[in-house]
């Protein structure tokens, strides 16, 4: 490890040269708006960091708290113990793209398997898109899954399975790769002297600097990238980097920060200004504030509030706290949508029960997902009409014309995506043999081990459920319409495999999985 370091820190001075070299993007000459953000924004040195020993005390205490109290994750372990610098690249990109919108305790899990799977980047250009989203299935945002998938046919292909060593080269090589996921890559596997701006990193950064102005607006977002370059330690860039992200996603969080913990608490503009209201607020309450001369002017506060780019635009909130930062812009309601879907069921040539699914589209929402048979609702035409549209497109799959009446429809399902609130409203059928053709292109008959294996949404995973409960209690309701008693261990059709009911359940199948977003 030590020899892994010393290599690290051999290459630093080339590599700072490297950054420098990559910098002119931000040297390019400003355009007017830009100067004026850029002036407004640094008017004032209360968000920024200007004494060096300060910068140098913080990183000390933050990287002091790191090393004793971080996570162990599988990507940490590769990134400080895999000594081949291709691998020890590859391990990181694909933690990074699979941390993108999932929280670490989801990911974990899937990482492990990914990396036994494809530990290189060239087992992963062999594999097929379809292995790809059959791993992904589950963790959502199913573009990440393809566009790594691409970026390592890329590198195999074009850049001679050597993956990229610097941080302009990855955020311009890889797919998927940005401003913010090349900046760890490039630190936490390659030692690269530069800062991260990620979600947790913004919280921290803004709660220490006071920056309350809306956290996704140019001004605050060039002033934090400054912020993180200016504070990243030299010496150890990829560790403090993950301990920012580990402070904000275990001490500085967003909704209860444990501002007893904070191993740099002394830095916090916030928690100095909750402080200072605090005691201004017991001393109104005493009396002993004189009303004349007010509050005593806070010297934390920032000289040009009133024009400051990064100052919030609403005042102080003493209930918020430390929570007046960072603030956001109120968030777009998401879509609301519903759509119709069909759970056809046949009996297979092994006579086990199988599930017709059909493949989305390659580009847009869950790109090459499998899904059942699915129409979006229009909600201007009638549940009639809807059932007759849902049964003609199942027909056209099946290439095959059924009877409207013998879809059944079995209850809701609602799945929530960062921009959309869907409702997907569920029908089920079961053919008999006269109606089971080969499908069309772009639809396959799934037994229930396929079906578990393959790539779909979590969304479906939750169709099935409901399909399955609405199964067993059908099992449990004999036609007298008496329940039957629940301590009959053996159900009637258990021995029976093509008639639901019985089976084993379909959901019982699905590892649990976390709510896409
Ligand atoms: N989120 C993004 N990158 C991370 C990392 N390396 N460790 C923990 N959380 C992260």
């Amino acid at each position: 490890m030590s020899r892994l370091r010393s290599a690290i820190h051999k290459g630093k001075r080339a590599r700072r040269e490297i950054i420098e070299a990559a910098k002119p993007k931000r040297r390019r000459t400003k355009t007017a708006k830009e100067e004026e953000t850029t002036n407004a924004a640094s008017s004032s040195t209360y968000h920024t960091f200007p004494d060096p020993a300060d910068v140098v005390l913080l990183r000390s205490r933050l990287l002091t708290w790191y090393d004793a109290e971080k996570r162990e994750l599988p990507w940490r372990t590769l990134a400080m113990t895999e000594p081949d610098l291709n691998i020890r690249t590859y391990a990181v990109w694909v933690s990074e793209i699979m941390l993108q919108q999932t929280q670490v305790a989801t990911v974990i899990d899937y990482y492990n398997k990914w990396m036994k799977r494809w530990p290189t980047v060239h087992d992963l250009s062999a594999a097929t898109l379809e292995e790809v989203n059959q791993m992904w299935a589950g963790l959502g945002y199913y573009s990440r899954g393809r566009r790594l998938h691409e970026g390592a046919q890329k590198v195999v292909t074009e850049l001679k399975g050597r993956m990229p060593r610097t941080v302009d080269s990855l955020l311009k090589q890889l797919p998927g790769v940005g401003r913010y996921t090349a900046a760890a890559i490039g630190s936490i596997a390659l030692g690269q002297v530069t800062g991260v701006v990620d979600g947790n990193v913004i919280r921290v950064l803004c709660r220490l600097r006071a920056i309350g102005a809306d956290s996704t607006s140019p001004a605050v977002t060039e002033a934090l990238w400054d912020l993180a370059n200016t504070l990243v330690d030299p010496e150890r860039s990829g560790d403090f980097n993950q301990a920012m992200m580990e402070l904000g996603a275990r001490v500085c969080t967003p909704k209860a920060p444990v501002c007893g913990q904070c191993p740099v608490q002394s830095h916090c503009h916030s928690y100095h200004k909750v402080h200072v209201k605090q005691e201004q607020n017991s001393k109104k309450l005493l009396g002993k504030l004189d009303r004349k001369t007010s509050a005593p002017p806070d010297i934390e506060d920032c000289v040009s509030s009133g024009t400051c780019r990064l100052c919030p635009s609403e005042p102080w909130d003493d209930e918020l706290g430390v929570h007046n930062f960072p603030r956001k812009p109120a968030k777009k309601p998401p879509r609301v949508e519903r759509t119709l879907t069909c759970v056809v069921i046949r009996c297979g040539d092994g006579g086990e029960d199988e599930y017709l699914l059909t493949q989305r589209p390659d580009k847009g929402l869950l790109a090459g997902l499998w899904e059942f048979p699915s129409l979006l609702l229009e909600e201007e035409n009638s549940d009639t009409k809807q059932k007759r549209a849902l049964c003609a497109e199942v027909s056209r799959i099946l290439g095959s014309r059924l009877t409207e009446s013998l879809l059944q429809y079995i209850g809701e399902v609602v799945h929530i995506f960062s921009h959309i609130h869907q409702t997907y409203v569920v029908h089920t059928v079961r053919l008999t043999d006269g109606q089971t053709r080969a499908p069309t292109e772009n639809a396959q008959w799934l037994s229930r081990a396929a079906l578990q294996e393959a790539a779909v949404s979590t969304g479906v995973k939750k169709i099935v459920k409901l399909h399955d409960s609405v199964d067993s209690q059908k099992e449990q309701t004999p036609k007298n319409g008496k329940k039957q008693k629940t301590t009959d261990k053996k159900p009637r059709r258990s021995k029976k495999p093509c008639v639901s009911g019985g089976q084993l359940s379909l959901s019982s199948f699905f590892k649990a999985v976390k709510e896409e977003s």
